[in-house]
């Protein structure tokens, strides 16, 4: 069995952008998801090389069009190795090029054989004749009267509706497909494979539209009008319409009229294709290709899957001219790539737009990834290690324990658990199966909190001081470290980088009877229970570091900045740590806007500087113990009146590498965000101890930096004994948060 997925192929006039990056992540998705269960799967990006667009772009840079490829396609290649979507980091399998040899002989092997077709209606599929129209050279498509604005001025040019820019009038000699006799059959298509066209909205809209009727298309430029394209075969004087060179991509890649691609990668093998394409390039896709199919008698498409657009946070569409576009290297030097992937794939409902805004993503990096999946994960590891001597211990209750087990209100039937994540499981499956990313993520945490909530009512640090409750405590750690695996195995597509850690952090890279990555277990197979008891466990390290919000948006406005408004060519890649996707890529000295859909001639030097976030008043660890003193001198009421006191409540809490005094928690002071607050308190209290614990917090204390975390306020606690052991202050009633003290 195989499975052949593919990208669009961009454009060679514009850098890379948010949205394609989008595109390649949900392709990559699909494709790592295929892989899992063993499936053989070739994944297809690049680039769409010709046209007059191109031609204008290079000739503005003083390139030819084949450098002006070659410049673009060093950029996408870079950006595709930042993001680890290239092949190196199991991602695509072929980065394909329209101006590849191989791909103008396929090329012109699909037109002749439609040039020899008849079309249902018994016409020539194609025919020569004389075009006159406006043509929008940025779409690269001719336009109706109703894709075009009609000209404020008498004389001058409509212009185009997506790119705001005057059309050119062309009066030619010109190919035309007959499409307008294909619209039974593309219809008949459509009602007999309901799959087709994806999601069940563009299906309908693809419907009325070839419903509406269909005019033919003008598939060829005179050569001197375009001469960057692939030649018509037998008619040198022509070149190809450049839809139908670009569509005809999906297979000259893997084999279509070229014998030697065909023994590389195989159309015979791994035709027909699942095309992921954004829903302003559908009709190309679901009307024009299955025609020019249809014409050359090729097998259809297994699907067109359309998604959305991504707006900025207001709704707006990202434009170079708003100054609402997302730069990747930017987006990449502040984030991991597993936020990235996971926050797109969450944040947009498949199929429909989606705003992006870097305050959303900080907000869900920190609490579904740092406080769910991290925590979930930093928590179940290291108890573990504390409590089973780094080992995963049996998940078994004896006979004799299941009474006591029972006291403790642990539920001692393992299937409660157990079925519940075998049915999350089965339905993300169906979920991600049915690009529902949104949801599938949705399901899978889920799981997190079902499990987090074992946890935090079994209470291990209780159950640990009772030596009777041995064989209870192994068991909620059994489930806890199984739930992990289970997730590690259904987020792997995902998020590849997390899952791998989780799954050596687990003990599993290494351990034998276990596949060493994630990547080789079909998460439709898994078993409940295939943990091996005794799999020794990795060093725990932090998945998703929580992220400064306000220290991040100041580093990322001041780059928005200075990125679009330095001109200093960038040196080569001075960012980007650990697993943010750093991209050296030097861009040219331009004109200081940021590509979207920017020419890339004109693309902006990369600013890597970051100013420093504000100066915080420092504080070292200590300072965050509370300190045992007498009450020495009086205040007045208006004094103490200056503290704002706040019932608070502990949302999250762990500890913080090479700190042993401090405790890094999250707490809703009623406030819309939760406040981040460190406490001096790691060596009395443990993490878990205090989910859920409502807490008096100084809430107006002014922030300070301990060991690189800033600390928005200060819990109270009792200081006991000579060493001032910390007693934190709570309530016995139900208070809300946010409540004042006073
Ligand atoms: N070259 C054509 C496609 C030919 S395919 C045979 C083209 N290229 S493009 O560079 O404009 O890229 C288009 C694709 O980029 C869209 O279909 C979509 O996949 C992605 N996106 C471009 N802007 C986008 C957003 N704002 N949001 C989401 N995806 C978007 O069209």
């Amino acid at each position: 069995m195989t499975f052949y997925v593919t990208t669009p192929i961009y454009y060679a006039n514009s850098l890379p952008h948010l949205g394609h990056l989008y595109t390649m992540i949900v392709a990559d998705t699909i494709a790592r998801h295929k892989r899992q269960q063993g499936i053989e799967t070739f994944f297809l990006t690049g680039t769409d090389e010709h046209g007059i667009n191109i031609e204008r772009a290079a000739e503005r840079a003083g390139r030819t069009p084949k450098e002006q490829a070659d410049y673009v396609v060093n950029y996408f290649k870079k950006m595709t190795a930042a993001f680890r979507l290239d092949t190196d980091h199991g991602g695509y399998d072929m980065f394909m090029r329209t101006s590849e040899p191989f791909h103008y002989e396929g090329v012109s092997e699909l037109w002749r054989r439609a040039a020899k077709a008849k079309t249902p209606k018994g016409n020539d599929a194609i025919y020569k004749g004389h075009y006159e129209g406006w043509f929008c050279a940025a779409c690269a498509a001719y336009k109706t009267e109703d894709e075009y604005a009609k000209p404020t001025e008498a004389g001058a040019a409509p212009t185009c509706l997506i790119h705001e820019t005057p059309l050119d009038r062309i009066s030619e000699e010109s190919y035309f497909f007959r499409l307008s006799d294909y619209a039974d059959a593309l219809l008949a298509l459509y009602e007999s494979r309901p799959d087709f066209v994806q999601p069940e909205s563009r299906n309908n809209e693809v419907t009325a539209f070839v419903r509406g009727g269909l005019q033919d298309l003008s598939v060829s430029r005179l050569k001197r009008s375009v001469s960057w394209g692939v030649p018509v075969p037998d008619d040198p004087d022509h070149t190809m319409y450049v839809w139908f060179d670009a569509l005809t991509n999906y297979i000259t890649a893997i084999g279509f009229g070229n014998e030697e691609r065909e023994r590389a990668v195989g159309f015979e093998k791994f035709w027909p294709a699942l095309h992921l394409v954004g829903k302003d390039i559908l009709r190309f896709h679901a009307v024009y290709w299955p025609a020019f199919l249809m014409a050359a008698g090729v097998e259809q498409p297994r699907a067109i899957v359309a998604h959305g657009m991504w707006v900025d946070p207001t709704g707006r569409k990202m434009s170079k001219t708003l100054g609402n576009t997302i730069d990747l290297d930017i987006l990449g030097h502040h984030f991991p790539v597993d936020a990235i992937r996971y926050f797109v794939l969450r944040e947009m409902v498949f199929g429909q737009d989606g705003r992006f805004g870097y305050e959303a993503l900080i907000d869900r990096t920190n609490s579904d990834l740092a406080s769910g999946l991290g925590n979930l994960s930093s928590r179940t590891l290291t108890m573990i290690s504390r409590y089973a001597g780094g080992r995963v211990p049996s998940g078994v209750i004896s006979e004799d324990k299941l009474l006591l087990a029972k006291r403790t209100g642990v539920d001692t039937d393992e299937t409660t658990i157990s079925g519940f994540i075998e049915h999350a499981r089965d339905q993300f499956l169906q979920q991600l199966d049915a690009f529902a990313f949104s949801k599938a993520l949705e399901t899978a945490w889920s799981i997190v909190a079902r499990v987090d909530k074992m946890i935090s009512d079994a209470k291990p640090w209780e159950l640990a001081k009772d030596e009777n409750q041995k064989q209870t405590l192994n068991a909620v750690l059994y489930r806890a470290a199984e739930t992990l695996r289970w997730l590690c195995a259904l987020l792997y597509p995902v998020m590849p980088t997390a899952a791998q850690e989780i799954w050596t952090q687990l003990g599993l890279a290494n351990s034998p009877g276990s596949p060493a990555t994630p990547a080789g277990i079909d998460p439709a197979k898994m078993k409940w229970g295939e943990l091996a008891e005794g799999t020794t466990i990795g060093e725990v390290k932090p998945l998703f570091p929580r992220i400064d919000k306000a220290k991040t948006m100041a580093e990322i406005n001041d780059s928005v900045v200075q990125s679009a408004t330095s001109n200093v060519q960038s040196p080569a890649d001075a960012r980007g740590a650990g697993d943010s996707p750093a991209m050296s890529v030097e861009r040219e000295q331009g004109s200081g806007t940021h590509a979207t859909e920017a020419d890339a001639v004109a693309g902006a030097p990369i600013s890597t500087e970051t100013k420093p976030s504000p100066p915080m008043e420092r504080a070292t660890e200590a300072d965050a113990v509370a300190s045992a003193e007498g009450v020495t001198s009086f205040i007045d009421i208006a004094d103490f009146t200056k503290v704002d006191l706040r019932v608070g409540e502990v949302l999250t809490a762990e500890r913080i590498p090479k700190a042993d005094k401090l405790l890094l928690l999250t707490v809703d002071i009623g406030e819309e965000k939760p406040r981040q607050i460190l406490a001096g308190i790691a060596q009395y209290y443990e993490p878990e101890q205090l989910l859920g614990r409502k807490i008096a917090v100084v809430a107006n204390l002014k922030p300070r930096k301990l060991r690189g975390y800033e600390s928005q306020g200060m819990l109270l606690a009792a200081s006991v004994g000579d060493e001032g052991k910390p007693v934190i202050a709570t309530f016995t009633e139900e208070v809300p948060n946010g409540a004042r003290l006073k």
